[in-house]
């Protein structure tokens, strides 16, 4: 993997070029911090004035599951590096681009593509790294699910092999259940008809994102890995609500986390941050899923770390020092659209900001949808709790409303 000797002046043609492929409000953060370091920034996505694009030196819009639109956007950019932001890409034109040498994917093409499905990823994790996860299997049509259905038993959860931020995952508790879940698992995917993972539901006490670094060590040259302070986060309809940092656990628990994930971001390699998404009963954690680049709820350390997982993304990816110190506890909360709306107006931002330690972000996306993320609120404060409820005071106070 490239690690760049330089960074030339932006706009000229010694610049160091990335192109994020994935414009949302967490490749707005990476841009700014790749910004910041001087990078020349790329952002593509498939609707225009996406978070990203407003803060890019140019911008795209196109069908990132597209291979020739994908490779068509390579050689036009010719990037040093194309950062995946999304989990819907060409990923084999990502392969390709890799392979020929045309640019470093991050973390590694092989790593996008293992993500984006969850069989590539559970398998890997369970079958080959041996990780504790969920029970599981897989199914691809109608008589499969029932046999994977019978097999792990009540209760379970279902999901799309691909899809995120809970699209088409539904819980079943009985045979009730069969039908309703597989037609929303069928017509939640990104593809239409896709197989689905059925998994034993894990009763944890509390789930974690524990970010994970892969950097160079400045004192050794090597490749080295670091962790950043658990993250709790509550999820509602699998889809993140709110999160705080640090989440207390037990020493053993910690331990047992961070080395499932040395091993899984070990085994996808390069450099970048990982989100591992652990689930924790007493000392016991069970591996979830991995994000190969930052984390939505992850947002939170814009205000708890010295580095937020924005700049650390940046810097990994650089190959240069990473500091993953904990300056203050904190919380972040989501401001839902709450409304369908173009060009929507945000108001109450006197209030937000009036609440101690608070920052909020809005995300500047060009349609409002009740369940679209469309900014976040960040709090510090002596303890979680206390950063939970001033994140929540925060996050009500905006209001999104249609213009006029
Ligand atoms: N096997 C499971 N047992 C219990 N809860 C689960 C299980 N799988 C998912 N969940 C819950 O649903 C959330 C979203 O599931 P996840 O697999 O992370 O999907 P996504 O890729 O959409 O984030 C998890 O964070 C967790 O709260
Ligand atoms: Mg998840």
């Amino acid at each position: 993997m490239l690690i760049p000797a330089a960074i030339g002046t932006p706009r000229t043609e010694g610049a160091l070029r990335v192109l994020l492929l994935g414009s949302g409000e967490l490749g707005k953060e990476v841009a700014i911090a790749f910004q910041r370091l001087g990078v020349e920034v790329h952002a593509a996505d498939r609707y225009p004035q996406a978070p990203a694009h407003q803060v890019a030196h140019a911008w795209y819009e196109l069908d990132m599951t597209d291979p020739a639109a994908v490779r068509e956007l390579v050689e036009r950019v010719r990037p040093d590096f194309v950062v995946p932001e999304i989990e819907a890409l060409a990923t084999d034109a990502l392969g390709e681009i890799a392979e020929a040498g045309a640019a470093t994917v991050v973390p590694t093409a092989r790593a996008v593509a293992l993500t984006m499905n969850r069989e590539g990823i559970r398998r890997l994790a369970a079958e080959e790294l041996g990780l504790p996860t969920s029970r599981y299997r897989f199914a691809g049509d109608r008589a499969e699910f029932e046999a994977a259905v019978a097999d792990i038993g009540f209760p379970c959860v279902v999901k799309p092999v691909m899809s995120s931020s809970g699209k088409g995952q539904s819980t079943l508790r009985s045979a009730a259940d069969v039908d309703a879940a597989w037609a929303h698992a069928i017509g939640g995917g990104r593809v239409a008809g896709q197989r689905v993972i059925v998994e034993g539901f894990v009763d944890f006490e509390y789930e974690i994102t524990l970010l994970t670094v892969r950097s160079v060590d400045p004192s050794t040259g090597e490749p080295a890995t670091w962790f950043c302070e658990p993250i709790g986060h509550r999820q509602d309809e699998g889809d993140y609500v709110e999160s705080w940092q640090p989440m207390p656990m037990s020493q053993v628990a910690l331990d047992n986390a961070r080395s499932v994930a040395a091993r899984v971001t070990g085994a996808l390699g390069g450099r970048g941050v990982f989100g591992v998404e652990l689930f924790v009963r007493g000392d016991d954690v069970w591996f979830s899923e991995v994000s190969p680049r930052p984390h939505d709820t992850g947002l939170v350390t814009m205000g708890t770390q010295r580095c937020s997982e924005f700049e650390l993304h940046a810097r990994a990816i650089l190959g240069l020092p990473v500091d993953v110190t904990l300056t203050s506890p904190g919380a972040s909360a989501v401001i839902y659209g709450g409304l369908d709306a173009t060009a929507p107006e945000y108001s109450g931002l006197a209030a937000a900001l009036a609440v101690p330690e608070s920052q909020v972000r809005l995300f500047g996306k060009p349609e409002a949808h009740p369940r679209r993320r469309m900014g976040v609120a960040v709090a510090t404060a002596e303890d979680v709790d206390e950063a939970r409820r001033r994140a929540a005071a925060a996050a009500a106070a905006v209001r999104v409303s249609a213009r006029g």
